[in-house]
């Protein structure tokens, strides 16, 4: 791996302990205005500090981020379908790379949308932006997307994927939890993160998910909506960074999240 790249995954994934705490903000690319994230500025400046990375469009980080942060941005650079199509799986390049640089992203992701209709042009466009973001040493994440189809996600089609995403050149894959999540994991060379898909029952739920996805395999998270719509998000990013950065166990992590709520305290 060249020095840049290196450097770039380096501020990604912490190498004190080769784990990551991503926060996702990125969902209006087809989402529009997500509940809990209509203003991308209020939801994203309290969770800033307790985030390794951010995954975003430009759009969101030229409004809503200071440009003064240290934080490393990771850059959404496909799209051009919204939630009204039935298939979302009609994506393009929608963000070239020289953007990403003028941006100083440490990355740029990419959804591959492995067994939908648009498959095939969702995987050449992964190829294409490997060769072209790494000529200038910026890893490519790939997004194990499945539209609507959320029931799609089980150890077997997640495992397809993610392999699929690893052997088009992706430094790292974001896919969902699933049983036998180990399966995943151990057949994709390269690092997993997980994303929480839509918000779950409870915040244990997503403490819980967490904690089962490091054991099985996983090198940390890309999370959103099971952070920023809890009424409690600070709190919970904590909860989250306590089990993946501090081995904490989900009883302890949840007993962060009890203390502030205890509390009252949003912090
Ligand atoms: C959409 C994405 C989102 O960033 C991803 O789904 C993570 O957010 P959440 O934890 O809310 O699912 O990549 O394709």
């Amino acid at each position: 791996m060249d020095w840049g790249l290196q450097n770039r995954m380096s501020r990604i994934v912490r190498p004190e302990d080769g784990r990551t705490v991503m926060l996702a903000v990125d969902h209006g690319y087809f989402l529009g205005p997500t509940h809990r994230l209509e203003n991308p500025r209020a939801t994203i400046a309290p969770l800033l500090p307790f985030a390794d990375a951010i995954m975003l469009t430009r759009g969101v980080l030229r409004t809503s981020v200071d440009p003064g942060t240290d934080k490393p941005m990771v850059l959404r650079v496909s799209g051009g379908t919204s939630v009204l199509q039935e298939d979302l799986s009609h994506e393009t390049i929608t963000t070239s790379v020289k953007e990403a640089l003028r941006l100083n992203a440490v990355a740029v992701a990419l959804s591959i949308f492995v067994g939908a209709r648009h498959e095939h042009e969702s995987i050449v466009n992964l190829s294409h932006l490997v060769n072209e973001a790494e000529e200038y040493g910026i890893p490519v994440l790939s997004v194990t997307a499945v539209g609507k189809e959320l029931e799609k996600r089980d150890a077997r089609y997640l495992s397809l994927a993610c392999r699929i995403a690893a052997e088009h050149g992706a430094r790292l894959v974001k896919t969902y939890y699933c049983d036998s999540f180990h399966k995943v994991a151990e057949s994709c060379p390269v690092p997993l993160i997980i994303a929480g898909g839509p918000k779950l029952e409870t915040e244990f739920d997503a403490l819980q998910m967490t904690h089962d996805a490091l054991e099985e395999g996983a090198i940390g998270v890309d999370m959103g909506r099971n952070i920023w719509q809890s009424d409690f998000p600070v709190p919970m990013i904590r909860a989250i960074r306590a089990i993946v950065h501090e081995k904490a166990t989900v009883k302890e992590a949840a007993g962060i999240l009890g203390e502030a709520k205890a509390k009252g305290s949003k912090r």
